[in-house]
């Protein structure tokens, strides 16, 4: 059966004839001057018709442009809580924040997929799973709208790298398109009309985002019914005729395409129809007119600018949506009645680390580091020794320190260096010639020896070192784009692949006299070109003093995990967490075995290392400003986690459906796994994931029984699911009820499974609750190439219930008429 969405409208009736009315006030002139932006954030005002100026303010994790605000935790910790009341309270708070701060338009949410665990922005979106990201984002929308702010999801579509995102096109096929990386946007489009949709950076197909008449017209504004107005992410508009005609209604920052100058002519010789012009304002209008813009301030002054209820909600957010991984041995909750000491080491544990980097990055009035909440919770009972890391122990930019020094100071000996004119080290070299370092940034100013082109050429390097004395020496390599080392033949550092600049460094045993052979490997395929090595005697990872308090301490908290110059807007991050933050958990957890792991990243990281050496670990994301009140809360037992894994975390890299695909080649990057995104191909595959997609430990245990599922329509193609949740455990706590659908005999390859509801449920000990979820054509529904239309197929499908993709001890089957 064909499945065909409806729309209900998102304007009043009355509103169309204000906006007519104005419109028709409107010369050509002043239409055209509303297409574009100012100043970063402002379009421009009409004052003659009351036309007022906007304001934007990014997102999406706080209301920032001049002078602090509130810093929620990441967008991906809010996804953790699967609670989607507190969405629309973030939302209502985020909402109340913009108005305080005269703002007409937030730039959020942000839910491109997590395809890849390494992109930079993983911790702005809302997870691998199109139903629950789109259903979170919908409440998000609904709670700032009905502050009278105008919600801009973004970005559309398909930005799920950082790593090339304004050239490279995603090649992807229709079905995964609309099932996986539109589906979220369809579902908060028809559910919550927000009145702004931002067009991604990147291209699909081909077509730049900005410009894809059937991304932005076709489908979002003639099949999803959005009545608002697409504006361009910042500065990625690159033509006229091509956006103004595929549906982009808005240029930002502006200035450059959407001008008065530029489309005026465009207009008059016909390029532009007048008719699409008209649509353009009209819609802009229509924003103005729904939220009020033209008949109030925006600015509510009754509105506290640091607002304590905004506070309690960035607090309640990382409390719930912090996700507890491992806990051997029950070591957490830790007991302040009997623990005497804690140890408090890594360089994310003060100042703590509230977001990640680039445009959402938000400065809080004040903020809570894992150190300060530790000490405030429970300092009147247990010592609470901060140890704090010296610069050298932190050694995050090897760059920086004396590790690159010459390899060779003696000009006889230098290393020996052959260029290619390729970037596969193919061939003879074009020439060679003797180097006494590596340590060299190409560029236009200062282009590669010979001619070379700086984006297409590699370099191999071979020397000998004989180390002076048997000891650890570390390696570091940094390149922009890839490179790797090898020592006696054995590859050690592998950053092969296209990528901003990005080093790692290994520390390895060598004995004093011997000879090593080194053989490093780079290659360049962009215009910013850059490789650095380098090689010293190891430094101790902890000092004595470090040592000795971490070993007589009761437990140990290790803080890590990447930071707003590491995981960042405009680049994607390393999956390795630095080598050094690798040995100092391995270090720590040596010295004193009630070790626990507190991890900021917007997604996993590579864990081999050291997973197996730790009792506990908690996946913090980025916690926002009272991030640091939350996680002492949790160590502690004042607040039990209940946070699920909005993403699969592998366990390693390899086992990522898209890890062959990315980051793509020549500007393409092939979504070539198709809809088995996350767990939809961990379960179809059948691969052990570390840590699967609704993965979350809690302090308590919980039972799930009687699911039943039975019709809710008379004609049998809408069901009721109902399942039991009970506490069996001795802690009042939260778990998240998670339910899943899959079809017996799909007449297409289809996941297993897939998610089709939830629902957060607190129970105190003993306590049970049901929870519902209504299951419809559009639950079970497919795209279908051939008709281009969402189908469902009749016969049998099976419902599971549980608290995880791998966790569903509950399952009853029936069937769709
Ligand atoms: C980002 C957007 C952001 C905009 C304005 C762009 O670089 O991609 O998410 O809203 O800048 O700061």
């Amino acid at each position: 059966m064909v499945f065909l969405f409806t729309t209900t409208p998102a304007r009043a009736g009355d509103v169309e004839s204000r906006v007519d009315s104005l419109l028709q006030q409107m010369t050509l002139n002043e239409k055209v001057r509303l297409l574009c932006g100012h100043d970063n954030r402002f379009t421009y005002p009409v004052p003659r018709l009351g036309i007022p100026q906007l304001q934007m303010s990014d997102g999406p994790v706080g209301a920032h442009n001049d002078g602090p605000d509130t810093a929620y935790p990441s967008s991906i910790a809010l996804a953790a809580t699967w609670n989607a009341d507190l969405a629309m309270q973030f939302g209502e708070s985020i909402g109340s924040d913009c108005r305080a701060r005269g703002d007409n338009f937030i730039l959020g949410p942000a839910m491109d997929m997590y395809r890849v665990p390494v992109c930079g922005r993983n911790s702005e979106y809302l997870g691998e799973d199109p139903y629950l990201s789109g259903t979170i984002a919908a409440r998000v929308v609904r709670g700032i709208q009905s502050k009278g702010v105008a919600a801009t999801v973004k970005h559309y579509a398909g930005n799920e790298q950082e790593d090339h995102r304004g050239t490279e096109s995603d090649e992807v096929d229709e079905r995964t398109l609309r099932e996986i990386y539109m589906r979220q946007f369809e579902i908060v489009v028809r559910d919550s009309h927000p009145w702004a949709v931002m067009a991604a950076y990147n291209r699909i197909n081909g077509t730049y985002c900005t410009a894809n008449h059937w991304l932005l017209t076709d489908v979002l504004k003639n099949e999803w019914g959005f009545e608002g107005i697409v504006m361009s992410d910042w500065g990625a508009t690159h033509d006229e005729v091509g956006p103004a005609n595929a549906g982009l209604d808005l240029e930002m920052p502006g200035g450059e395409h959407f001008t008065p100058a530029k489309l005026l002519p465009l207009i008059k010789n016909g390029s532009i129809p007048q008719a699409a012009i008209d649509d353009k304002v009209r819609r802009l209008l229509r924003v103005m007119v729904t939220m009020g813009f033209l008949d109030r301030p925006q600015k509510d002054s009754s509105i506290p600018l640091d607002n304590p209820r905004s506070v309690q909600t960035a607090l309640e957010i990382a409390r719930q949506g912090t996700v507890l991984l491992k806990n051997e041995g029950n070591l957490l909750p830790l007991d302040r009645t009997r623990i005497k000491s804690v140890v408090i080491i890594g360089p994310n544990a003060d100042p703590g680390v509230v977001g990640c980097g680039g445009s959402s990055q938000t400065e809080p009035f004040h903020s809570v580091s894992v150190v300060a909440g530790v000490q405030k919770l429970v300092g009147k009972t247990v010592n609470v020794i901060y140890l704090p890391l010296t610069p050298e122990q932190q050694l995050d930019d090897l760059a920086a320190h004396s590790l690159y020094q010459p390899i060779s100071a003696d000009a006889s000996a230098p290393l020996q260096a052959e260029f290619f004119d390729n970037k596969e080290l193919q061939g003879s070299p074009k020439f060679i010639r003797g180097d006494k370092t590596i340590h060299f940034d190409w560029s236009a100013q200062t282009p590669p020896p010979a001619g070379l082109d700086v984006q297409h050429f590699s370099a191999r390097w071979t020397t000998k070192i004989t180390p002076p004395a048997d000891g650890n020496y570390t390696f570091a390599l940094g390149s922009h784009e890839g490179s790797r080392l090898f020592i006696d033949g054995e590859q050690v550092i592998d950053l092969w692949a296209g990528h901003p600049f990005r080093q790692e460094s290994i520390t390895r045993k060598l004995t004093g006299g011997k000879t090593y052979n080194l053989r490093i490997e780079f290659f360049s395929g962009w215009h910013e070109c850059s490789v650095r090595f380098g090689w010293g005697a190891a430094r101790p990872v902890l000092d004595s003093h470090q040592q000795e308090k971490i070993a007589s301490a009761d437990a140990a908290i290790i803080c890590v995990g990447f930071n707003t110059d590491t995981e960042s807007e405009g680049f994607d991050r390393p999956y390795a967490l630095t080598s050094n933050q690798n040995d100092l958990i391995l270090s720590v957890s040596h010295l004193n075995p009630h070790s626990i792991v507190l991890i900021n990243s917007g997604g996993n990281v590579a864990m081999n290392s050291w997973i197996n050496h730790i009792p506990a670990l908690l996946q913090a994301w980025y916690p926002g400003q009272e991030g640091g009140t939350a996680l002492a809360e949790i160590l502690f037992g004042d607040t039990n986690p209940s946070g699920h894994l909005p993403a699969t975390f592998e366990k390693r890299f390899q086992d990522s459906p898209a890890y062959k695909y990315y980051p793509g080649k020549d500007d393409k990057v092939p979504y070539k796994e198709g809809i088995f995104v996350g767990y939809r191909y961990f379960d179809a595959k059948n691969i052990e994931p570390r840590y699967p997609f609704g993965y979350g430990l809690s302090y308590t245990t919980f039972k799930f029984s009687d699911l039943k599922i039975k019709p809710a329509l008379p004609d049998g193609q809408e069901f009721t699911a109902t399942v039991r949740v009970t506490n069996t455990g001795d802690r009042a706590g939260g778990e998240v009820a998670q339910f899943y659908v899959g079809q017996d005999n799909p007449s297409l390859p289809r996941p297993p499974r897939w998610l089709v509801g939830y629902g957060k449920v607190f129970l105190m000990p003993g306590e049970s609750k049901v929870r519902s979820v209504t299951i419809d054509p559009s639950s079970l529904c497919y795209w279908d190439t051939a008709l281009h239309h969402w189908k469902v197929d009749a016969g049998g499908y099976q419902l599971w219930a549980g608290a995880s993709s791998r966790s569903l001890g509950v399952k009853a089957g029936f069937a769709f008429p």
